[in-house]
């Protein structure tokens, strides 16, 4: 086997499978050997070169005209020709937003859509993050145990999203599923025969997020991040266009919403395995701010993302061809001992905790950022709050959708005792 410039390609790269196996149970740990051998490395079974190294990965976000992020919503598994037609039928057309836009368009429009992010604008939302986070602890605070991704951290980081947005509160369970087949269908590897079915959902994605754009435009003055996007179009067409709004009402969703759903997962999961830094927490919760930065550092829900290289180029001393596409794994690159110390561990006074990259970096770095953070700190300090002693329920097997870079278990079981709720022996 060799690489698309002729090298011989490695019996480990040769292996390279993120759909299954190592990958799969542990990321950041199954590239360690790239991380210390081969840091650059071509795999065959995906077509793309793999960039494992903190430095690499971040020199790689860093320049976005030679590594163009213009692939980073393209399906990495191509369809068969079923699955397209049943794309085609729904005009299935996921054009470019932001994070797969190319300068010069990229900028004027980021620069545009930005206010909404701005932390006077985020503080908005927060009375309503936490008044969501208490209502659904009340509801199981008492019982005992919980799921808590059915029951709390899908459906809140799913409504905060709308709601940043603009899109009516409704459907919820229908965008769920849609969601999923987002995921599967742009970072997946569906067989065969579940590639129709995962078309059908993307494509019905498409037609909903259509229609819920021709509605707002009946009525943009409401407030949400969208509508705010409608509102600039006539302004500047072609900065904000058509295919923008089309391709960004059903991206957004799911970038504002299953990337902090999944965080947040990780995190409380982390926390919990580690019962000594949750309860630290729980003593101290001017701690939760940077714990929630080395939760995202070391589970991070965005594991790894896509580049292709505009031309031919290198990375350390390895050649890239122009054409050449690229995962960078920035799991990978948080776990590299060449930029923190003990990577593994978990450590909640970690002084560059926010270095790590599960935003990305540089100008097309998560705009939502701080929206997650907000959602990720409530859901701490409010279950560390009211449910100090609460634990994980043993032995559970946790389950990840499989794909390349969206990344949390599918549910997270809890239990506790509700007689030692500190709010009923301290009302
Ligand atoms: C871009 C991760 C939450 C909106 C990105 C990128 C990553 C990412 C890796 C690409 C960065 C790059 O290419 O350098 C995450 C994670 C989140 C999260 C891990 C949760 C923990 C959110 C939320 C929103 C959002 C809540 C919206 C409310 C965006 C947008 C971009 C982006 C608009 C494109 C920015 C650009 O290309 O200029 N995010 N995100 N994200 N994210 Fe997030």
């Amino acid at each position: 086997l060799t690489s698309p410039t002729g090298c011989p390609v490695s019996a480990n790269a040769a292996a390279f499978d993120p759909f299954t196996g190592p990958y799969q149970e542990d990321p950041p740990g199954s590239l360690r050997w790239s991380r210390d051998e081969e840091p650059v490395f071509y795999s065959p079974e995906l077509g793309y070169w793999v960039i494992t190294r903190y430095e690499d990965v971040k020199a790689v976000f860093r320049d976005n005209e030679t590594f163009s992020p213009a692939n980073v919503l393209e399906k990495i598994t191509p369809f068969g020709d079923e699955a397209n037609a049943v794309l085609a039928k729904y005009d299935y057309a996921m054009g470019r937003t932001l994070v797969n836009e190319d300068e010069p368009a990229h900028m004027p429009r980021r620069r545009a859509l930005m206010e909404p992010f701005t932390p006077p604008a985020l503080a908005h939302h927060e009375p309503m993050v936490r008044r969501l986070v208490r209502e659904h602890v009340d509801r199981f605070i008492d019982r005992g145990k919980a799921e808590l991704v059915d029951e709390m951290l899908y459906e809140i980081p799913l409504t905060v999203a709308l709601h940043f947005l603009g899109v009516p509160e409704e459907d919820m369970d229908t965008l769920r599923k849609y969601s999923v087949a987002h995921t599967l269908n742009t970072w997946g590897r569906p067989a065969p025969e579940e590639q129709v079915a995962v078309a059908e959902n993307v494509g019905k994605f498409w037609q909903y997020a259509g229609k819920v754009l021709d509605k707002m435009r009946e009525d943009p003055s409401q407030p949400g991040w969208m509508q705010y996007g409608i509102r600039l179009q006539p302004e500047m067409p072609d900065i904000i266009t058509d295919s923008y709004l089309h391709s960004m009402m059903m991206a957004g969703i799911v970038a504002a919403h299953e990337t902090t759903a999944l965080a947040a997962t990780n995190a409380i999961k982390l926390l919990l395995e580690n019962r000594t830094l949750w309860e630290e927490i729980c003593a101290d919760p001017s701690l939760i701010a940077n714990a929630v930065e080395e939760c995202l550092r070391h589970s991070g829900s965005i594991i790894a993302w896509r580049r292709v290289a505009t031309k031919d180029t290198k990375i350390g001393d390895i050649e890239i061809p122009e054409g050449g596409k690229l995962l960078i794994v920035n799991t990978s690159a948080n776990h590299d001992e060449r930029f923190f110390d003990e990577p593994d561990e978990l450590d909640i006074r970690r002084e560059n905790a926010s270095d790590h990259l599960s935003f990305g970096y540089g100008s097309h770095q998560c705009m939502g950022k701080n929206l997650a953070r907000m959602e990720i700190q409530i859901f701490l300090e409010e279950l560390t709050t009211r449910i100090p002693h609460l634990e994980l329920v043993p032995d559970q097997e946790f389950t990840y959708l499989p794909n390349t870079s969206f990344r949390g278990p599918e549910r997270l079981w809890v239990q506790w005792d509700p007689a030692k709720n500190p709010e009923r022996t301290n009302p």
